[in-house]
């Protein structure tokens, strides 16, 4: 594909799709991690004279206009971090987009309204995907953690406009591939978060990839649940019991040894500071539900680490949002970030949450590669095709 060196952007509109799905409280936004590493393609289309537009979606707004999912609310935070005038169009095609493009001043950067408040989007559709190439010259993908949705915005756009690649979406692509590519064995993924249902193909997949699956999280239970024990209150699927016993049978043929946690800690409420205990994970109370993974689940996860020499993780273990819950993800990441300060590890992360977790245990800053995306580097992973990175190949 081609990258923004190919392009000409002298006096040109440049349509780029970002992803800005940034977490928000309170109209703050709590980590800028996708913000700040959007800055590079904006900063070097300006420098090249060319006006940048940007296109994302913000939330599931399923074609509503919900107004917590307004994409204006980020404006500040995108003129903090580009340093330049950020304008804002209600609409992400139409008159006022169109005149909003057109009247666009040099050094200046124009936002879209959120391309989901069109229910077309996620369609793929065509034609709203022509009145968004009404609005630019050269169209820019930079919005690698949503390149596994097939949508207008990522997808048929990419058809509809000479096209390229995004300095974040070169640097995903080639840091994934360079860690991840050929990776040095054992490999170890860590993967957790709430549901085995939205994970389900990956971890099938995975266990065909990987010498060690370490499952953490509300996903865990589920697989506990598949062994007979009983989980009390805790998160569970279990429509998807039989699944993950599958799951369980199919990784002892291939070889991968499954990792779930040994002993666990239990409240009763699902709350910060909730009165806990660590239990073995076979004796949860009826009342009770699992918030983390204990101290020796820890111990056996680090031991794993020990023994890997590349690890890709995507979930915290815990309910990491909650202290003290955070407290096997923060150990289980500061082991890596230790491990891959030493030499002796190559550790990519990835996914909102993972991020969020990573960053507050202060373990993102040794691992070897943090990805912006969730979803898409799963998909990536599994060796899948990602829509968006397809389109710009022609
Ligand atoms: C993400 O947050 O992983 C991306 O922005 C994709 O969002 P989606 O899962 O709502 O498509």
């Amino acid at each position: 594909w081609k990258t923004l060196d190919d392009m000409e952007l002298n006096g040109k509109r440049v349509l780029v799709r970002v992803d800005i799905n940034v977490p928000v409280a309170d109209g703050v936004v709590t980590d800028d991690t996708r913000i700040q590493r959007i800055v590079p393609t904006v900063r070097d289309i300006l420098a090249a004279n060319g006006k940048p537009i940007l296109l994302a979606h913000f939330g599931r707004p399923k074609g509503e206009r919900v107004a917590e999912m307004s994409l204006r609310q980020l404006v500040p935070a995108l003129e903090t971090a580009f340093g330049t005038p950020v304008r804002f169009a209600d609409d992400c095609v139409g008159a006022e987009a169109e005149a909003a493009a057109a009247s666009l001043g040099a050094g200046e950067v124009l936002l879209l309204e959120n391309t989901r408040f069109h229910t077309e989007e996620t369609k793929n559709s065509v034609p709203l995907a022509q009145g968004m190439a009404k609005l630019g010259d050269v169209y820019c993908n930079d919005a690698f953690s949503a390149a596994h949705r097939a949508h207008s915005s990522t997808e048929a756009l990419a058809r509809l406009l000479p096209a390229c690649a995004g300095r974040l979406m070169q640097q995903e692509l080639s840091a994934l591939e360079a860690a991840l590519g050929a990776p040095n064995r054992p490999v170890t993924a860590v993967v957790g978060g709430a549901k085995v249902s939205t994970k389900l193909d990956l971890l099938g997949n995975l266990i065909e990839k990987v010498d060690y699956l370490v499952i953490g999280g509300g996903m865990a239970n589920t697989f506990l649940v598949a062994k007979g024990i009983d989980v009390g209150k805790s998160l569970a699927e279990h429509a998807m019991t039989d699944t993950a016993a599958e799951i369980l049978n199919k990784a002892e043929s291939t070889g991968c040894t499954i990792i779930l946690p040994r002993d666990i800690v239990v409240a009763e409420a699902f709350e910060a500071n909730a009165p806990h205990q660590v239990l073995p994970a076979d004796q949860c109370p009826a009342d009770a539900m699992i918030l983390d993974a204990g101290p020796e689940s820890v111990a056996a996860v680090s031991e794993v680490l020990e023994n890997s020499q590349t690890l890709i993780w995507n979930g915290p273990l815990g309910a990491f949002e909650l202290t003290p819950f955070d407290a096997a993800t923060n150990a289980a990441a500061l082991k890596a970030a230790e491990l891959t300060r030493d030499g002796k590890l190559t550790s990519v992360a990835g996914g909102g949450d993972t991020v969020a977790a990573l960053n507050a245990s202060g373990a993102a800053a040794d691992f070897s590669y943090i990805s912006t995306a969730g979803g898409a580097f799963l998909e990536w992973m599994e060796g899948k095709a990602l829509p968006g990175v397809a389109a710009l190949v022609r």
